[in-house]
């Protein structure tokens, strides 16, 4: 901070949940950040730096994107006469503007394969998926009520639905031994442990295709989850923010189709949350969406987004974006083509210097097994080699244990926010690792 002001002692008071521990930054997936920041990698400037792999982002289709606002120029500027300039300073509706609204449901549709249909009134805009997941979470939990979130998770799941919401998460824990599918086994011993802690279970909350895993989650279980979740009477929120990273289409099932299939029986207790964060690379826009089939979810989410809009000018830019057909067919097919090929290009580096990954289909990352390289299979074992790796190789990957899996040894590496040239320095330098460890267990 540049002014230094004088904290006084003792100091004035804050709120509960402003000095509340639930923030959930203390964990290694915030600290492999910061180590970044401090000494970030950069080809020209410090190639010795640390590599950022502990960040989901998507930045292999900008060309796409700037391509086609070169070409649509009027999209991003305001036009003749100033009117829209006007028009989009005054308006601030909390419905959104209903073009965009749209643009998003038929974009959603194409992602699935057309096999599910969205309808632009049941969608309310938020401030991407992090607002969309706390605002749900505010809907249909009290302080103190539990969700189940199947583990390993994302990390930013403990802030997003806990600490402002005063929710807890329950887990539910999944593990190799079945390529960490939801289990109904898995589900009922979450759900009494939740009711032993005497906490009331309101949601179950699904990542599909999940993160940290890189997995789409397979129909037969969504079924057996959604039939869970009715029997239980709870709600089923699916966060499907990585849906058009699957790479190829015909592997992902949303909870839309499912519920399609069944004629929307069992409907209003299912809510998707949906953000263009992952698909087309774009956190910083903050565009989030939360597609309910509960009307009075609908209604009270559109109440409570004053507190998380979109800015018009965003959503214009968007409305426009997105309902260009020829661009979202060309861009989702090229996407997924190009996210499929950097991680066959990560797979197969770490499998030449001995490392296996969960077969993965989707997502921006992989999620690999350095526990056969673990003298000791606990979590402090698993911090022991994360802190080399991010130390001396100076890589920032996230170790399970900052998704809360419970088997150590396994670890998320995002492979989609660099260049391809600066993703093949990072393998070159895990195999220089390993290399260099075999030498070094040879020696000891
Ligand atoms: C599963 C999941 N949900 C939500 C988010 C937050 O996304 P947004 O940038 O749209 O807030 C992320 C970001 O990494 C995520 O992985």
């Amino acid at each position: 901070m540049s002014i230094e002001i004088v904290q006084e002692h003792p100091s004035v008071e804050l709120s509960r949940i402003a000095i509340s521990e639930t923030h959930g930054e203390n964990s290694p997936y915030f600290a492999g950040w910061k180590a970044y920041d401090e000494d970030p990698y950069h080809e020209l400037t410090n190639p010795s730096g640390v590599m950022q792999m502990g960040l989901a982002e998507n930045q292999v289709s900008f060309d796409l994107l700037e391509k086609y606002l070169e070409e649509n120029s009027e999209t991003s500027s305001w036009g003749k006469g100033g009117s829209s300039f006007r028009e989009n300073a005054l308006f601030q509706d909390y419905h959104g503007l209903k073009s965009f609204r749209k643009a998003m449901a038929s974009f959603m549709e194409k992602i699935r394969g057309e096999r599910a249909k969205f309808d632009p009134d049941r969608i309310v805009l938020t401030a991407g998926a992090t607002a969309a997941n706390e605002l749900l979470t505010f809907i249909l939990a009290n302080p103190g009520d539990a969700l189940l979130v199947p583990t390993p998770y994302y990390p930013g799941f403990d802030r997003d639905l806990r600490w402002r919401t005063g929710v807890n998460i329950v887990p539910i824990h999944c593990d190799s031994s079945n390529n960490f599918q939801i289990t109904v086994e898995a589900l009922e011993s979450a759900y009494r442990n939740a009711e032993s802690m005497n906490t009331k279970v309101k949601a179950i909350l699904i990542t599909n295709p999940s993160n940290p895993l890189g997995i789409t989650i397979q129909t037969s279980v969504l079924e057996s989850i959604l039939d869970f979740a009715t029997r239980k009477n709870i709600h089923l929120i699916s966060d499907e923010i990585y849906s058009g990273s699957v790479f190829s289409c015909d592997e992902f099932t949303s909870i839309a189709t499912v519920l399609e299939s069944r004629r929307y029986k069992d409907a209003e207790r299912v809510h998707i949350v949906y953000s263009l964060s992952k698909d087309l690379g774009l956190p910083g826009f903050r565009v989030g969406t939360i597609y309910s089939y509960n009307d009075k979810v609908v209604t009270t989410a559109r109440r409570m987004s004053s507190f998380t809009l979109i800015s018009s000018q965003t959503q214009q830019l968007l409305a426009s974006m997105l309902s260009d057909e020829k661009f979202t067919d060309n861009y989702i097919k090229i996407n997924r083509e190009r996210l499929r090929k950097r991680y066959e290009m990560i797979i197969e580096g770490l499998k030449n210097v001995g490392i296996e990954c969960l077969k993965g289909n989707a997502g921006l990352f992989c999620w690999m097994n350095l526990s056969p390289m673990m003298e000791n299979q606990t979590k402090e074992g698993e911090l022991k080699i994360w802190n080399s790796i991010l130390h001396e190789v100076k890589l920032n990957i996230s170790p399970g244990c900052s998704c809360h899996c419970s088997e150590p040894g396994w670890f998320r590496v995002c492979f989609a926010n660099m260049t391809q040239q600066t993703l093949e320095i990072a393998l070159k330098r895990i195999c220089d690792f390993m290399n260099n460890k075999d030498r070094k267990d040879i020696q000891s």
